[in-house]
C-alpha cells in the first residue's frame, strides 16, 4: 500500500514502513504522519503481524517534521493534531518496533526512536534534535525517555544544545543498538525483525510492557510537551527561525 510518500509492506509477519520523499530527506508532512499512524494501529489487531519496522530508505531515515507545516502553524493557517496521533500510536503500539536509520535523523526523526524496541542505524546516521535553535521545546515524550536512557547530561547535549550524534555516538549512549555498513541498516532491521517476529508472541508482547511500563505516563508527557509546542510554534523565535530556513539558500 502505498499512501503519498510512505509505502506500507507487509513481509512476512513483519509490517514495513518505509518513508519516501528523498528528494525533502523523508520530511514528514501530516499526511505521512496519517498514514504512518494507520499503519501502527491496524497491525494491532493483525494477529499475522508480529513486528514493525520504521526506514527511510537509503538517503535519509528523516529531516524531521516538515518546516512547511510549522511555518503554516506559526502564522496561524493550520493545525498539528496528526503528529501528536502519531506520538500516541507509537506509545501504545502493542507489537515491537524496529528502526533502521540511514543518514539524517532530525527532530522526530531521532525522539521516535526512544519508542522503538531495536534500533540499526548505519555508520553514515546523523541524530540531531535542534528544537531549542528553532525556538521549540522538545517532543515525543523525549524530555521523559531519553534522560532515563541516556542520562540527564547527555540529554541535555542533545535536547536542549542540539549537538549532532554519529552513529557511534548512539551506540555508545544506548539510543542503537548496532552500527553496520552505509547501505546495509535497513537488511540488517529487517533481519533483527525476522528474529522478534519468530518468537512467541504473547511472551514477546508480555516482557515488552514489563520492560517499557504503562503508556499513560508517556501519554501524559507528549500532550504537555505538545502544549507547549503548540504555544513555542506560534512565538517570534520560532517563526524567525522558519524563515530563516527557507530562505537559507538565497
Ligand atoms: N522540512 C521541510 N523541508 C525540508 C526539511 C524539513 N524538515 N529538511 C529538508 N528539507 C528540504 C530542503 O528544504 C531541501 O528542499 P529544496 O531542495 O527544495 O531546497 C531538501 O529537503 C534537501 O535539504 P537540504 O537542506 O538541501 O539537504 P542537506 O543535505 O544540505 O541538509 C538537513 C539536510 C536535514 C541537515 C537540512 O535539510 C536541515 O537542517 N533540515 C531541517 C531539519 C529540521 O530542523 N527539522 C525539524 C526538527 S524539529
Amino acid at each position: 500500500m502505498t499512501t503519498g510518500h510512505v509505502t506500507v509492506t507487509d513481509e512476512g509477519q513483519v509490517r514495513v514502513l518505509r518513508l519516501n520523499r528523498p528528494d525533502k530527506k523523508n520530511a514528514l508532512t501530516d499526511a505521512m504522519y496519517g498514514t504512518l499512524s494507520d499503519a501502527i494501529e491496524s497491525a494491532a489487531g493483525e494477529a499475522a503481524i508480529r513486528c514493525l519496522l520504521m526506514t527511510g530508505g537509503p538517503a535519509a531515515f528523516t529531516a524531521g517534521a516538515d518546516l512547511q507545516d510549522f511555518l503554516l502553524a506559526a502564522r496561524g493557517e493550520g493545525e498539528r493534531s496528526t503528529s501528536v496521533r502519531f506520538l500516541h500510536c507509537l506509545a501504545h503500539a502493542g507489537k515491537p518496533l524496529v528502526a533502521a536509520v540511514e543518514g539524517v535523523a532530525v527532530g522526530i526523526g531521532t525522539t521516535l526512536l526512544m519508542h522503538c524496541d531495536y534500533v540499526v542505524a548505519a555508520d553514515n546516521a546523523r541524530f540531531q534534535t535542534p528544537f531549542v535553535h528553532l525556538g521549540l521545546v522538545p517532543e515525543a515524550a523525549s524530555s521523559l525517555l531519553m534522560p532515563r536512557l541516556i542520562g540527564p547530561r547527555r540529554a541535555f547535549e542533545l535536547l536542549v544544545m542540539g549537538r549532532p550524534f554519529s552513529a557511534a555516538d548512539a551506540r555508545a549512549a544506548g539510543i542503537v543498538n548496532e552500527v553496520v555498513a552505509t547501505g546495509e541498516a535497513e537488511a540488517a532491521a529487517l533481519k533483527a525483525a525476522h528474529h522478534i517476529a519468530a518468537l512467541p508472541a504473547e511472551a514477546v508482547a508480555l516482557s515488552r510492557r514489563l520492560i517499557r511500563g504503562a503508556p499513560a505516563e508517556i501519554v501524559a508527557r507528549i500532550d504537555a510537551e505538545a502544549e507547549l509546542f503548540r504555544r513555542r510554534l506560534k512565538s517570534d523565535e520560532a517563526k524567525a527561525a522558519f524563515e530563516a530556513f527557507f530562505n537559507r539558500k538565497g
